[in-house]
């Protein structure tokens, strides 16, 4: 037990030093106006705002408050888009026509080009991918619960919830029900087509919560997976190994106790 509480210690000290070095390269580029520097560039990027933000007695953050400001995006940013990606690589190996019209979309956008680095423009033209994505987030739903704490009594059909207390929201459930999806166990991207998407309820669909607190990082993730999806399945074909079944395991992030297996080949 203690050697585990040891580890945890060990690795998040670890974690910290990458987020202080990132912080202290940044800081040290600014104080120097280093080329990186935020006057140099066009845009003000996360982290410049954390180091010059000021409060109204012109106080900043203190580095710890910034650390964990970038500790917040680090783990937020990576394990939810490695665990969308991860599922959605499932899907694309067992249903193994679906995956045939991703790349069928991307030989399309992609014909007689050099490279397959994807353009900017490029991201919207990938439509059946962009259904393929949601339905994915839909079955697997990455971030499975949610969990809040009333601050304040509240009412509920005529019940009252008082203060203090915990409530979770599931996600995966809500993605799973028979009342508000038709056929919910199974895989079906056309449900995200344009007009099928017009007529859902704005509620229904919440990969990336919903509400004030909703994800800050939704479309950047949306691109990261595109793009990384885009670029695996134009390479590679991917197939489910028939001795392996992936068993999930409902974390802050949705995992698999056994890991995702699956066979890789060169196109
Ligand atoms: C597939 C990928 C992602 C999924 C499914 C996802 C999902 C979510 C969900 C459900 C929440 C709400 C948490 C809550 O209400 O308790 C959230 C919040 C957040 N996400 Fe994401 N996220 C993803 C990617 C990202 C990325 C790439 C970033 C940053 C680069 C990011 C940054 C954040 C931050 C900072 C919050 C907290 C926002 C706040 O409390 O106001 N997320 N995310």
């Amino acid at each position: 037990m203690l050697g585990n509480v040891y580890k945890v210690l060990k690795n998040c000290d670890l974690v910290h030093s990458v987020a202080e070095d990132v912080i202290n390269n940044r800081q040290t580029a600014l104080d120097n106006q280093e080329p990186s520097a935020t006057s140099a560039r066009k845009y003000l990027d996360f982290l410049d705002i954390l180091l010059t933000a000021k409060d109204e007695n012109g106080k900043g953050m203190t580095q710890l408050e910034i650390r964990n400001e970038v500790d917040t995006f680090l783990f937020e940013g990576h394990d939810t888009t490695a665990s969308a990606i991860s599922w959605i690589l499932y899907s694309l190996a067992k249903y193994q026509d679906i995956q045939e019209k991703v790349l069928a979309e991307l030989n399309s956008v992609l014909e007689d080009r050099e490279t397959d680095d994807l353009q900017w423009n490029d991201v919207n033209k990938l439509e059946y991918l962009t259904m393929v994505i949601k339905e994915g987030m839909r079955d697997h739903c990455p971030v499975p619960f949610i969990q809040r704490q009333f601050t304040k009594d509240f009412e509920l059909e005529g019940k009252t919830f008082p203060a203090g207390t915990s409530v979770s929201i599931q996600m995966f459930g809500l993605h799973h029900n028979e009342t508000v999806w038709e056929k919910p166990m199974e895989f079906i991207p056309e449900r995200f087509s344009k007009e099928n998407v017009a007529k859902m309820d704005s509620y229904q669909f919440v990969p990336f919560s919903a509400g004030p607190r909703n994800c800050i990082g939704q479309h950047f993730a949306m691109i990261e997976e595109k793009i990384i999806l885009a670029k695996l399945v134009h390479r590679y074909k991917f197939e489910l190994d028939p001795d392996h079944t992936p068993k999930k395991n409902v974390a802050a992030v949705m995992r698999s106790d056994n890991g995702i297996m699956l066979r890789i080949s060169n196109r």
